[in-house]
């Protein structure tokens, strides 16, 4: 895969760009736009979801890319109402119709949703699109340890990726040593924290300028040294481009020790446990 972004190799084998593009909160035609610029600035992996509203959107930007379609690694995200087995087949199609794709790179469940109490048999239904060639790889988003304990007692391909909920003030230490143990890649949703305080932090801040770098950067740069996959999401050109140059400096222990200490296992978004509709 021709890329500035290094792989990492997911537990079947398959490579993913350690670094991709997000889309969420983009209305369609702006995520045309955004997903060009980011192709163009060399992201090679775009995260979108069905319920994003923007799959054709990025569908169109993969297109009129003129890369091949191997170079590219496309995530879409099977939302909450689809759950089930051939409601999960019926959605996959439709996605796979959306961005005008062949095949997926990888294919995730949104939310567990617990008390629809349908995630096995929707797992099950990504489990046939992979036997069947149709995504290279499948796994799931905002999964708690139980949710994946279940999971792995009642089918059989362990997920390739669980999409979290990760930054400085939610750093998931026990969901990332879980994952560790099962061979599941994490990654990173709101990397940056979705844009809200995070950046602003003190201790991010001088760790930026003793680097002559931006906090983005930086935060970024703690991910990927923690070993997670990101996605960070930007409409502005000048911080697409910024977001991706982050593979020509390294933090130091002392750095990573000063992120670290900023953890406050507070979530910006909702906790999984109670997301049901
Ligand atoms: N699985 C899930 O449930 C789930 C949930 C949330 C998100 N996600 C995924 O994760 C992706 C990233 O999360 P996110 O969109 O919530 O947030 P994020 O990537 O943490 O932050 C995006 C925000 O930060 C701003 N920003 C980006 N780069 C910046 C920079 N270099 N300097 C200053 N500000 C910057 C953006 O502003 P501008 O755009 O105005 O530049 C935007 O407001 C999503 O797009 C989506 O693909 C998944």
């Amino acid at each position: 895969m021709s890329s500035k972004v290094p792989p990492i190799i997911l537990n079947n084998g398959v490579e993913m760009p350690q670094l991709g593009f997000g889309v969420w909160q983009v209305p369609d035609d702006e995520a045309e736009t955004a997903v060009a610029q980011a192709l163009e600035a060399g992201y090679r992996s775009i995260d979108t979801a069905a319920i994003y509203g923007n799959e054709e959107g990025t569908g169109r930007a993969v297109a009129a890319s003129g890369l091949a379609r191997e170079d590219l690694f496309v995530t879409t995200k099977l939302w909450n109402s689809d759950q089930g087995y051939d409601s999960t087949l019926r959605a996959f199609d439709t996605s796979l119709a959306k961005l005008g794709l062949e095949y997926l790179d990888l294919y995730l469940i949104h939310w567990p949703t617990p008390a629809r109490d349908m995630y096995v048999d929707t797992y099950k239904a990504l489990e046939k699109l992979l036997a069947d060639g149709r995504v290279r790889a499948v796994g799931v988003s905002n999964f708690l340890p139980e949710h994946l304990e279940r999971l792995t007692a009642e089918t059989s391909v362990i997920p390739a990726v669980n999409q979290i909920e990760l930054h400085p003030h939610l750093q998931q230490h026990a969901a990332r040593e879980l994952h560790a143990e099962q061979g599941i890649a994490t990654e990173a949703w709101s990397p940056l924290g979705s844009g809200k305080g995070i950046l602003d932090i003190p201790a991010i801040v001088a760790i930026a300028q003793k680097h002559g770098r931006t906090p983005a950067q930086v935060v970024l740069r703690w991910h990927l040294q923690l070993g997670n996959v990101v996605i960070p999401k930007s409409v502005t050109p000048s911080r697409i481009k910024e977001n991706i140059d982050v593979f020509g400096f390294a933090l130091d222990t002392e750095d990573l020790a000063a992120i670290s200490a900023l953890n406050e296992d507070r979530r910006l978004g909702p906790d999984p446990a109670n997301v049901n509709s």
